[in-house]
């Protein structure tokens, strides 16, 4: 088999850049090692910025979720058992951020892949790359008892922080900078209506809590935890009690329960490959580079990271220019550093450091209270969170 560009994982990053350039008129074949049913059910992110949410509408896949997704024009900061607004639009021209399931983004493109003739080789099993330092570079994998070769001009690495394509790429030209934090977030969905009309991110003694939401009967609620942490130790009384103690306000606010029916524990850390090419292979999305959740980035990065990839690989098919190729990396990193710091930030601002002194703990206190008291400060902060501009 042979394609302009082949694409390793049917992620939101390898998805959207193959429908990106397919309306570019440019051949792609995405091979992904999970069936289309677990690409589709597998419960992530949930915020999508201004810039992620135009994108999908210009390209003709947003259709669902302008009639489905939630759009917030606020988010709210909860300590010392007060919440305090941050006012999206007011403070950025406007924008604001769309609550729309990953999942979901995930269905609308594996849709449109497949509406407009595309080819995702599900299941497929023991991917590998090969020559990517040469002009015609090649996936190999099984599907079944089948082996397959996939040659192609280019490779997209898109098979997220666990697939291969980053270790394709020399240790000798490869760095990584990582960054672990000594808690995790452990999350449920509960079948209840929304407990609050914006998010709440609250930071307590207790540790962080975040209050997010899926649909008008679905929510999403996560509680820093221990990274080792597992489901089997949080029965349903002890997740609300923690979740009513963590999010109590003065004046007597609760969260709305339900039944629980989904629990997981995600870890935290911050990575970033550099650079995030190497010969004719491009890595994208969490293949090189992924943040703890707190400033709602992940999924945002990969799309930005796949929109210039596809105009670069668009200017190298369209006008034989390969200066946008050359400069990718460099390009989607100044992106991915600035992501990374606001992640950072927000993680350090709004949970419980195991180790952190008094000192440092009356700090964060502050860096709150000036956060939501100063417009310089909670613009800074929603600036970021609506995303910054694409390029
Ligand atoms: P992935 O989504 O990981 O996709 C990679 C694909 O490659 C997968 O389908 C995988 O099966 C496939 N693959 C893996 N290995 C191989 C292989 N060897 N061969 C072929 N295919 C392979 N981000 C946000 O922006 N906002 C949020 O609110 C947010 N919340 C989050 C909450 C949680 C609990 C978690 C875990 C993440 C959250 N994120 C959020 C991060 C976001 O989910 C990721 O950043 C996003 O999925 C990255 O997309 P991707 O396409 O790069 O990688
Ligand atoms: C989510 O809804 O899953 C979500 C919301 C905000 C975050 C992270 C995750 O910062």
């Amino acid at each position: 088999m042979r394609t302009q560009v082949g694409i390793v994982g049917a992620g939101p990053a390898g998805l959207l850049l193959s429908h990106l350039l397919h309306l570019n008129g440019i051949e792609s074949v995405v091979v992904e090692v999970r069936t289309r049913d677990e690409i589709e059910g597998t419960i992530r992110a949930g915020v999508l910025e201004q810039g992620t949410v135009d994108l999908l509408n210009d390209i003709g896949v947003g259709a669902r979720m302008q009639r489905e997704g939630f759009v917030h024009h606020g988010i709210e900061l909860r300590f010392d058992g007060r919440g305090h607004r941050i006012d999206l639009a007011e403070l950025t021209g406007g924008k604001s951020i769309t609550l729309y399931a990953q999942h979901e983004v995930i269905k609308d493109l594996v849709q449109a892949r497949l509406d407009a003739g595309g080819t995702i080789e599900f299941s497929a099993q023991d991917v590998t790359l090969h020559d990517i330092d040469t002009g015609s570079p090649a996936i190999r994998y099984r599907q079944g008892d089948s082996l397959r070769a996939l040659e192609c001009d280019f490779i997209a690495g898109c098979d997220g922080f666990h697939g291969v394509s980053r270790t394709s790429i020399p240790d000798a030209v490869r760095n990584d900078y990582s960054r672990t934090y000594p808690f995790g977030w452990f999350g449920i969905l509960t079948q209840a209506p929304p407990s609050s009309p914006e998010l709440i991110y609250a930071h307590h003694e207790r540790g962080f809590a975040l209050v997010s939401t899926r649909s008008s009967t679905l929510q999403r609620l996560y509680l820093q935890c221990d990274p080792h942490d597992r489901v089997e130790h949080w029965n349903d009384d002890r997740v609300w009690a923690e979740f009513r103690a963590r999010l109590a306000t003065r004046d007597g606010w609760a969260p709305i329960e339900g039944p629980v029916i989904q629990k997981n524990v995600v870890a935290m850390r911050s990575f970033v490959c550099e650079p995030m090419q190497h010969g004719r292979l491009f890595l994208a999305g969490d293949a090189a580079h992924i943040v703890p959740p707190t400033g709602a980035k992940g999924l945002n990065l990969a799309v930005a990271d796949v929109r210039v990839l596809a105009r670069a690989l668009t200017e190298h098919y369209r006008a034989r220019r390969d200066d946008l190729l050359a400069a990718y990396s460099d390009t989607a990193l100044r992106r991915v550093w600035k992501a990374q710091r606001f992640s950072w930030w927000m993680t350090s601002m709004l949970h419980q450091f195991p180790d952190a002194s008094p000192y440092q703990q009356r700090v964060q206190l502050a860096e709150l209270d000036y956060v939501t008291t100063s417009r310089a400060a909670a613009t800074a902060l929603a600036e970021n969170y609506v995303g910054l501009p694409m390029e």
